[in-house]
């Protein structure tokens, strides 16, 4: 077990995530709220994250994972959550944002502009 942290829009929740088990499929089994427009197909990247800690217990980025995000221009340590497989037992910290939220303040900030 991984002792994982998900921080989603500011809230903490601590949860033993299994090895074998995704980041995002395993969140959301357990309640948690991340967008997953794809079904955990690799994508939409709406189950985007950021490791703040313990990227090394994950599965590595594939070529798929890697050029997902190369199109939306994240690198270093940002993951989509759906391809991030638990393959060993530490603590991880991943940091989730609601697309909808990123939406909206966008929307906000060309209202002030
Ligand atoms: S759920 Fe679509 S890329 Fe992860």
């Amino acid at each position: 077990m991984a002792k994982v942290t998900y921080l989603i829009n500011g809230k903490k929740i601590i949860i033993d995530v299994p090895v074998g088990s995704s980041l995002a499929q395993f969140g959301i089994d357990n309640g948690l709220e991340i967008e997953h427009a794809c079904g955990f197909n690799c994508r939409c990247t709406t189950c985007f994250t950021k490791i703040n800690k313990g990227a090394d217990l994950l599965s590595v980025k594939m070529e798929h994972e890697s050029e997902k995000l190369e199109m939306k221009g994240m690198h270093g340590n940002e993951r989509l959550s759906c391809q991030c497989v638990v393959e060993r037992n530490g603590e991880i910290e991943a940091e989730f944002e609601s697309w909808h939220q990123q939406e909206d303040e966008d929307k906000g900030d060309s209202v002030f502009i």
